[in-house]
């Protein structure tokens, strides 16, 4: 195979400050050992997450330019709806800030105590929403997906057994939706199937209960339905991206990820009753209806990258670049989970690091390492972001032990991701001298974000 070549030309730049080891660990120290603490000027390559941190094409920007700040009824609220129903086929779309701006609106106006909303996976924000309007949120994913060593096509499918089993326990009335998050980014951000999608939809239309889709990676589901499942080798990305939809009866997107843009989101829905409890809340913190906490600008940059998203050349480009950096650790023997994800690799810290039990955070001690090897940042989703004590007092680990390389889309190049498995496999020779980490100042809540550590 030939190398990875970037679909694009770069216009603009944006330099890295090159920082030397001893410069680093000087820093990670000043921010106690949590790269959420270092000033982003002072990394490398930033792998912290793909959300918002797009590049945005020639096109996008000139469609900025033309943005009409109208308060209401501006014309890049027109191209932005235009596009976005094409795209799903629903009627009535409803822009938001970003994606949790959508999911609160939503679950404040049918979610409520005694409800439950079953998904796939929840993503985080998602499930604190749902649960700050006093519902259930509920994962059905079957367990051995999200065991990192075990392989399939799909890891990201809902458990359709479990919901049936579901539905007859509490009932279809208390489910005002099912959502399905595609792609599935709390289980190594892998693939939803189709037929998995019409198999939760059938389930669904037999107990009268609609089917959302969490939209914020649906062209990169799209680009693995067309690589692995039977039947959609020939369909474009827009045609298996319109089967999808045309599934569900609401769509939440944060289209900081999809989109290839910076800021905005949006909630789309059939119902218009529905629509209409939305639109006023809606009103009340986000905005009018036409531009929901946007400026013009945004909402054409937006209807313009869910063009971009569709082109298999870039998807192309985009899913083997991953995948390149997912091989090339599994090569030099480094454990991710597999196999690799849409927009990022995870490393398996608890094999990576096996000496560190959870209560010394091998993840957070990874993600140390990795910064003061190369300047690289990453997220830990283990033991210090999910990790808990039970009532008495004893500290309970997490389920998993990763380490999110999240790549951003069009930032950085394949020589780029070359350095990162560099870094990576030198922090894997040297593992067994890494020591754990103990909290130096422990966050009442959001640990990751705040919390500071120490060398055990
Ligand atoms: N749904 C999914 C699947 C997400 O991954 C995210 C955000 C959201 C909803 C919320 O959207 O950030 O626009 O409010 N994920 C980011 C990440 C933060 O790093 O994975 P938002």
């Amino acid at each position: 195979m030939r190398t990875i070549i970037e679909p694009f030309k770069i216009k603009m730049i944006e330099p890295i400050k090159m920082t030397t080891r001893q410069q680093r660990q000087a820093i990670l120290q000043k921010a106690g050992y949590n790269p959420f603490l270092i000033l982003a000027e002072d990394v490398l390559i930033d792998l912290l997450t793909d959300s918002g941190t797009s590049a945005m094409s020639s096109e996008q920007w000139a469609a900025m330019m033309r943005g009409d700040e109208s308060y209401a009824g501006a014309k890049s609220f027109v191209r932005f709806e235009s596009v976005v129903k094409s795209l799903t086929d629903l009627r009535h779309i409803i822009p938001t800030h970003q994606g949790r701006a959508a999911e609160r609106i939503l679950f404040s106006a049918i979610g409520g105590p005694g409800t439950v909303i079953p998904s796939n996976t929840h993503f985080d924000t998602t499930r604190a929403n749902i649960e700050h309007s006093g519902a259930t949120a509920t994962d059905l994913i079957d367990p051995r997906n999200t065991d990192p060593v075990v392989k399939g096509d799909f890891k990201g499918n809902m458990d359709v057994p479990a919901l049936e089993r579901l539905i007859e326990r509490v009932g279809s009335d208390r489910i005002p939706l099912v959502m399905m998050t595609i792609t599935n980014n709390a289980t190594g951000g892998q693939p939803v199937s189709m037929g998995n999608l019409k198999a939760v939809h059938q389930v669904c239309q037999r107990h009268g209960i609609p089917m959302f889709i969490d939209a914020a990676r649906f062209a990169e589901n799209a680009w693995f339905i067309k690589q692995r499942e039977p039947g959609y080798g020939q369909c474009s990305l827009a045609e298996i991206a319109h089967e999808a939809f045309s599934l569900a009866q609401g769509v939440t997107m944060s289209c900081k990820k999809d989109a290839l843009v910076n800021i905005g989101g949006f909630l789309a829905l059939n119902d218009d009753d529905l629509a209409m409890k939305c639109r006023s809340a809606l009103i009340l913190t986000e905005g009018f209806p036409t531009y929901g906490g946007l400026a013009g600008r945004d909402l054409e940059a937006i209807a313009q990258g869910l063009v971009e998203i569709l082109d298999e050349d870039y998807m192309h480009y985009r899913i083997r670049s991953v995948e390149f950096l997912g091989e090339r650790l599994l090569q030099a023997g480094v454990p991710i989970f597999e196999p690799p994800g849409g927009h990022a690799i995870y490393l398996d810290a608890r094999r990576f690091l096996p000496h560190i039990p959870p209560q010394r955070f091998p993840g957070q001690a990874l993600m140390a390492e990795l910064y003061i090897e190369g300047g690289v940042r990453t997220c830990e989703i283990g033991s210090v972001m999910f990790g808990r004590y039970d009532p008495d007092g004893k500290f309970v680990g997490a389920a998993n032990e990763l380490v999110r390389l999240a790549i951003p889309r069009r930032v950085y190049t394949q020589s780029h991701i070359e350095y990162v498995v560099e870094v990576v496999v030198g922090v894997f020779e040297r593992r067994e001298a890494i020591r754990g980490l103990k909290f130096e100042y422990e966050a009442p809540v959001l640990r990751h974000f705040m919390s500071t550590f120490a060398p055990e």
